[in-house]
């Protein structure tokens, strides 16, 4: 039976990882924070991950950073990080379909929530969508922003055909297939890992949404669009863009 979605890969996510320009994205989001966000000193990270973002992003704004995600497995490499590098950064469990002030323990509201890397795109129901944005929604204090990213049809295309990788550190080795099917939009990944000596299988689906099924989903929501952008640039977002950083405020 394959395991949980990054259980086993936790171990090694940080390998796989390693291409992603982790510093260029959190200036890129920092800017970003600073050009729409107002007196932002409360931060939200959902689908965070181990932590790589968090890590870079806290310090810029000197921010106060909760750090969530669903995965027991990546939010315990997560730790890990932030003990390591003694960063204020609060780790907690949530899936963000279902988050609130109440599970993340937060003390009133977040001058601005974050989730970028695919986190939209595990979402394979609209009715999941749309529940993140009112979580969204109800997580930030009135005109505060969030900054959302989706992974688009066209880098599905472009990125993941059928190519396979793999890489090994330490106790860690894995082998990648990606298939993508343009006609159901799903994109499946299949990590064949090996850790600590055992052996394990991960299949993760997600779905290639376009920027305007985000859109229109965005319409339906209390969310009001600021922007959207196209990569970790200010150009805005086309049918070309492989992915779309949407920025996004609650109305006052
Ligand atoms: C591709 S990883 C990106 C992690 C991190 N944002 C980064 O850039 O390294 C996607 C993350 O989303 C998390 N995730 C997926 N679905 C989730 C959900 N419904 N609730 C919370 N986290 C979720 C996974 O556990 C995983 O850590």
């Amino acid at each position: 039976m394959p395991a949980e979605p990054y259980s086993a890969l936790a171990a090694g996510y940080d390998l796989v990882m390693a291409h992603v320009d982790y510093d260029a994205w959190a200036a890129y989001l920092f800017d970003l924070l600073r050009r729409y966000g107002n007196d932002v000193d409360r931060v939200v990270e959902l689908g965070g991950g181990t932590g790589s973002l968090a890590r870079r992003l806290q310090p810029l704004g000197e921010y106060e950073y909760v750090l969530s995600d669903g995965s027991t497995a990546m939010l315990a490499r997560a730790r890990e990080k932030v003990r390591r590098d003694d960063a204020p950064i609060r780790c907690v469990q949530a899936n963000f379909t279902d988050v609130s002030r109440a599970t993340l323990d937060l003390e009133g509201s977040a001058d601005a929530v974050i989730l970028v890397y695919d986190g939209l795109n595990y979402l394979l129901d609209e009715a999941d969508v749309q529940a993140l944005f009112r979580n969204v929604h109800q997580l930030l204090r009135p005109g505060a922003v969030a900054i959302i990213d989706q992974s688009t049809p066209a880098n599905s295309q472009a990125h993941h055909d059928e190519f396979v990788d793999e890489g090994a550190a330490e106790q860690f080795s894995y082998v990648r297939e990606n298939h993508y099917d343009p006609e159901t939009r799903r994109h499946e990944t299949v990590f064949d890992i090996t850790v600590d000596g055992e052996h394990r299988i991960e299949r993760h689906v997600q779905r290639a949404y376009s920027r305007h099924e985000v859109r229109s989903l965005l319409g339906a929501s209390p969310l009001a669009i600021e922007a959207a952008y196209d990569s970790l640039t200010t150009d805005p977002a086309d049918d070309d863009s492989y992915r779309v950083h949407w920025v996004l405020r609650r109305p006052q």
